[in-house]
């Protein structure tokens, strides 16, 4: 039997090479294996814990849209839609957040990272947050959940959350407790300046991330401009993690190239850190610009990119409301 897959990303900004290998890469030979079943979400209900600009989160929504065409899923094989268009996302999260406890919340590392010195700023949404992402996956059954590594105690909680409410309610095997996907090596991409930094959306130099709207130029300076160090390249994976740039520039073009680390240490032992970071500006220009050409030809159709929301959304809209629908008859609404 395939795989119930579900993954979100949010429509912030630009999309970066972190959330590609991370993320959208896996999604793509996911929705390819035979019989796997795929929903992937635009999720701006999670973009607007943090104030967003109402024209630019429009456009962010479409952007995130066409990336995910341009990077390959394919909308005849996979869900592709908005959370805000289904509203069973909102209904089965407010009943989700009552399962939840606020132990299990105040666990949450990104919570204190995003929130940072001043909690009692940050909104009641960005606290919650993991509820609507727990409602996300467990609406639509998902067994495996494809994710960066920064979403693992997130996805810890959905299957705490699923696990109590099928407890609580006596309600056996009602939510499915869906798995992890998170690759060994290429699951925490790290910023082109700091080793030890996420690649992340919101760092305020541009140099530290590859966006995949970059210009060949640009991705050409990014990579001339990362953080090395002045030793050559090693033989063996030993060592590598004192190494963290020179770790992340191994892991970005290792899975650009869909080969393992160790082939391509292989490959560099011994050579210069100007020699790894020739061969993977040529590859990185040679898997983004097609990708970032693509989302500016998707871009210019806003009526088609909003077509293949709507039509997702239906779609969507079908299991996650007869989910939700389930869910308010076993709590004894
Ligand atoms: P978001 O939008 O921050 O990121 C989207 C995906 O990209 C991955 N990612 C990375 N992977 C490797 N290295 C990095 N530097 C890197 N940065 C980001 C993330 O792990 C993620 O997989 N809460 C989620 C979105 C979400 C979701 C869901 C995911 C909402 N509902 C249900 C799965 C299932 C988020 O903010 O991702």
């Amino acid at each position: 039997m395939g795989k119930k897959i579900f993954s979100g990303v949010q429509p912030t900004g630009n999309l970066h090479l972190g959330n590609y290998i991370g993320a959208i890469k896996n999604f793509v030979s996911l929705q390819n294996e035979k019989d796997n079943n795929c929903v992937f979400c635009v999720v701006d209900l999670h973009a607007v814990t943090v104030k967003q600009d109402p024209k630019i989160l429009k456009n962010s929504i479409r952007e995130t849209t066409a990336a995910f065409l341009a990077s390959g899923i394919d909308p005849d094989k996979s869900i592709i839609f908005n959370q805000s268009l289904v509203p069973a996302h909102s209904e089965a999260s407010w009943i989700l957040g009552c399962i939840a406890r606020m132990g299990w919340l105040n666990r949450m590392t990104q919570f204190k990272e995003k929130a940072g010195k001043d909690k009692e700023k940050a909104s009641v949404g960005l606290y919650i947050y993991p509820v609507l992402m727990a409602a996300d996956i467990l609406l639509y059954d998902a067994s495996h959940v494809p994710v960066g590594e920064d979403q693992k105690q997130h996805l810890e909680l959905s299957r705490d959350i699923a696990q109590k409410f099928n407890i609580d309610y006596e309600a056996h095997e009602f939510f499915k407790v869906p798995e992890p996907l998170i690759q060994k090596n290429f699951s925490r991409i790290m910023s082109l300046k700091d080793g030890m930094k996420k690649m992340s959306k919101s760092d305020p130099s541009d140099l530290s991330r590859i966006n995949l709207t970059d210009t060949n130029d640009e991705i050409a300076i990014k990579i001339k401009k990362a953080k090395t160090d002045n030793e050559i390249l090693p033989a063996s994976e030993k060592n590598l993690k004192e190494r963290p740039e020179l770790e992340n520039l191994l892991g970005i073009y290792s899975s650009l190239k869909n080969q393992s680390l160790k082939i391509s240490i292989s490959e560099f032992g011994g050579k210069n850190f100007s020699d790894l970071k020739k061969k993977l500006t040529d590859l990185a220009i040679e898997k983004i610009s097609p990708i970032s050409s693509e989302i500016k030809k998707i871009q210019s159709d806003n009526t088609y990119i909003d077509n293949i929301l709507l039509k997702g959304a239906e779609k969507a809209n079908k299991i996650a409301g007869k989910k939700v629908y389930e869910m308010k008859k076993i709590i004894g609404f």
